[in-house]
């Protein structure tokens, strides 16, 4: 069988890096995108062989464009892994507008942004796998992230609609709802906070982006075929939903 692509965002960093290698390492041609730090980008195509691509996947264009040119590059994209995404932190009193459009845009729009382009071709392959990284605060709920929480909570009810749509086209669509994971991310939360956090996390410890990254390989193999519209919790016993 011709080597699958899969496409992944934000996958030159945290747990979007660790995806793209563990996809790598199932044998599938992996393309990761990125948006603004391209030192690091580079540096991660340069030490594991990955083409990178930079685009901001909050613009419905620029995500339109990038796909055609990876296709026409690479060829048919069958597996996405959206993991881009940003926090802005704030308690909601003290959040500007600004605050949560670009945390709405960069982390539930780009879901319309980065599926739109690629599901007409997974319809007519027959085949196709999105997977969408959510987060434990999706479903918990978190102060200082009203924005946040709901942009990922929003993308578990896109993906349930996204997934009954296409599910007889041999697309899966699911999500996966990551705990506090050993990310640049969670570590720029203050020491003190971070402290609190821990103590609610039953396992005692931070996730590891791995232990993500292998739950993605399992929800895009072919013989995942039966799941759909699933939410995968991988929080450490932090929340049972
Ligand atoms: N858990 C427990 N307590 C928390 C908390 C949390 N997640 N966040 C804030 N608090 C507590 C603080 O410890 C503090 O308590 P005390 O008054 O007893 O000291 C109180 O709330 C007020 O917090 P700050 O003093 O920090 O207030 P601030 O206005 O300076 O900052 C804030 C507010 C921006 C919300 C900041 O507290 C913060 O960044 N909190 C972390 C929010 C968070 O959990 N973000 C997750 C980032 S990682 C991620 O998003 C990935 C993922 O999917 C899991």
């Amino acid at each position: 069988m011709q080597q699958r692509i899969a496409l992944v965002t934000g996958g030159t960093r945290g747990i979007g890096s660790a995806i793209s290698l563990a996809l790598k390492n199932k044998g599938y041609k992996v393309i990761a995108n990125y948006h603004k730090n391209h030192e690091t980008a580079e540096a991660f195509r340069k030490q594991h062989s990955i083409d990178i691509y930079s685009w901001d996947v909050s613009s419905y264009e620029e995500c339109q464009s990038a796909v055609q040119k990876i296709i026409q590059e690479h060829g048919e994209i069958s597996i996405l892994v959206h993991n881009a995404g940003i926090t802005k932190d704030s308690f909601f009193h003290k959040m500007s507008p600004s605050m949560w459009n670009e945390v709405i845009q960069t982390n539930l729009s780009s879901c319309f942004n980065m599926a739109h382009p690629l599901v007409e071709s997974m319809r007519q392959n027959g085949f196709g796998r999105i997977i969408m990284l959510s987060s434990i605060n999706a479903l918990k709920g978190q102060m200082g992230q009203v924005n946040y929480c709901a942009a990922k909570a929003g993308i578990i009810g896109f993906s349930k609609a996204l997934a009954l749509e296409t599910a007889s086209k041999g697309i899966t669509v699911n999500v996966i709802a990551p705990g506090y994971t050993d990310t640049e991310m969670v570590r720029s939360v203050s020491e003190n906070v971070l402290e609190k956090i821990l103590a609610q996390i039953p396992a005692g410890r931070l996730g590891h982006a791995d232990e993500i990254a292998r739950c993605v390989t399992f929800l895009a193999d072919e013989n995942a075929g039966f799941i759909t519209g699933e939410t995968l919790n991988i929080n450490g016993g932090q929340y049972l939903s």
